[in-house]
C-alpha cells in the first residue's frame, strides 16, 4: 500500500492521457500520485527540459509514468537552445534505464484498424527489446562552422547487459532473439554481434539469429509473425519500435517499460505528444493504460492487477469502443460480420469504458 508514483504529464497530449491514468490508477488503489513537470512544461516553468528537484522525486519513487514530451513551439535548431527532448532522456540516463521494452501484440478486435492485411498480422507476438542508454543518442556531438556529427559508440558491458535482458525475456516466451545491427557498415555493430554471440553461447537455450536492419524493417512488414524478442541498439529500437506499433492498427497502442538495475522504472507510451490533437480530448489513452499495466508487473510487481487492466483495455475494444486513431482502415462498413458495430469515442469515454471493464 501507499506506493509512491511520479506522474509526468509533460506536453502535447500527455496532460490528457495522463489524467486517463490517474482516474485508472485511481480505480485500481493504493497509490501515493505525485505530479511534476517535464518536457516542454519545464522548459516553460524553469528554462530547463529536467530540473534536478524532478530527477530526484522520480529517483526517490516506486515508479514513474510519462505521458510525452517535445511540440513545434519548442522545435529550433539553435544547438544551444533546451529541447523538450532532453528530459525524456536525461531521465533515462540519470535513472540508469538501458533496457526498454516495447511489446507488439496486436489485439484480435483491431486486426481491420491496421494498414497491414489482417492475414499478414495474424500471429504477431513480438518483444522489441532496445538499448536506451547508449549508441548515438549519448555519444559526443556538436557543431563546428559548416559541419555537425553525432558519435555512436558502445561497450561490451553495455552490450552484454542488454543482451542478457532479451535472453531472458526469450526464455519466458518462445526462446527465440533476433538481433538486429547493421555489422555489414557499422563497427558499433560488429562488437555488437560478437558480444550477442557470446551472451547466447552462455545462455545456451535460446534460439539467436542476426539481421541488418534494413531487412529487418522490411521483415517486419512482410512476415510480422517470425519474430520473438528484437534485440536491437538506441536508434534502430527507435525506429523498428514505431513501425511495429502500426502492426497493433495504431501507435496510439504501443505501451513501453525503461528499467535498469535499481528496481521501479518509467513507464510511457511509445506515441509522442501529437501536437495536433492536443487539447480536443480525442486522443487514444491505451497506449497509456497498457504502460501503466507494464509498471504494475515490472515496476511494482503487481502481476494480478496489471493482467486486470490489460483484460479491461481488451473488453473495452471487443465491445467496439474506438478513438478516432483506431477505426478500422477501409470500406464504410466492417467487412466481417463477427466484429461488433464500433463506437468513436474520446479519451474520456474510452476511460468510462476501459473502468467499466475493470475487475480488481
Ligand atoms: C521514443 C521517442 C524518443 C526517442 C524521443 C522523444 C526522444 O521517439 O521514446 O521512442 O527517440 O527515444
Ligand atoms: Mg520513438
Amino acid at each position: 500500500m501507499g506506493r509512491r508514483i511520479v506522474l509526468l504529464p509533460g506536453d502535447g497530449i500527455g496532460p490528457e492521457i495522463v489524467a486517463a491514468a490517474r482516474r485508472l490508477l485511481e480505480a485500481v488503489g493504493g497509490f501515493e500520485l505525485e505530479e511534476r513537470l517535464v518536457g516542454g512544461a519545464s522548459i516553460d516553468a524553469h528554462g530547463t527540459a529536467l530540473t534536478d528537484e524532478v530527477l530526484e522525486a522520480c529517483r526517490a519513487a516506486d515508479a514513474v509514468l510519462l505521458g510525452a514530451v517535445g511540440g513545434p513551439q519548442w522545435d529550433t535548431t539553435d544547438p544551444t537552445a533546451p529541447r523538450p527532448e532532453q528530459g525524456l532522456l536525461g531521465l533515462r540516463k540519470g535513472l540508469g534505464l538501458y533496457a526498454n521494452l516495447r511489446p507488439v501484440k496486436p489485439s484480435p478486435a483491431l486486426l481491420l484498424a491496421s494498414p497491414l492485411r489482417e492475414e499478414r498480422i495474424r500471429g504477431t507476438d513480438l518483444l522489441v527489446v532496445r538499448e536506451l542508454t547508449g549508441g548515438i543518442y549519448f555519444g559526443a556531438s556538436g557543431r563546428e562552422g559548416g559541419r555537425a556529427f553525432d558519435t555512436c559508440e558502445y561497450e561490451v558491458a553495455e552490450i552484454e547487459r542488454i543482451a542478457r535482458v532479451a535472453f531472458d525475456a526469450a526464455r519466458d516466451r518462445r526462446g527465440r532473439v533476433t538481433s538486429v545491427d547493421k555489422a555489414n557498415v557499422l563497427e558499433t555493430s560488429r562488437l555488437w554481434r560478437e558480444t550477442v554471440e557470446r551472451v547466447a553461447a552462455d545462455d545456451g537455450e535460446v534460439e539467436l539469429d542476426h539481421l541488418l536492419v534494413d531487412n529487418a524493417a522490411m521483415q517486419l512488414v512482410s512476415e510480422p509473425s517470425r519474430f520473438d524478442v528484437i534485440l536491437t541498439e538506441n536508434m534502430f529500437g527507435d525506429i523498428l519500435s514505431d513501425e511495429s506499433a502500426m502492426l497493433t492498427g495504431s501507435l496510439g497502442m504501443l505501451p513501453s517499460a525503461s528499467l535498469g538495475d535499481d528496481g521501479g522504472g518509467l513507464f510511457e507510451p511509445v506515441h509522442g505528444s501529437a501536437p495536433d490533437l492536443a487539447g480536443k480530448g480525442v486522443a487514444n489513452p491505451l497506449a497509456t493504460f497498457l504502460s501503466v499495466a507494464l509498471m504494475l508487473r515490472h515496476g511494482l510487481a503487481l502481476d494480478e492487477e496489471a493482467a486486470a487492466v490489460e483484460a479491461a483495455v481488451e473488453a473495452a475494444l471487443t465491445k467496439g469502443w474506438r478513438t478516432p486513431d483506431l477505426a478500422w482502415v477501409g470500406s464504410e462498413t466492417p467487412p466481417m460480420s463477427d466484429l461488433p458495430a464500433e463506437v468513436e469515442v474520446g479519451t474520456r469515454e474510452m476511460t468510462d469504458a476501459v473502468l467499466a471493464e475493470l475487475a480488481v
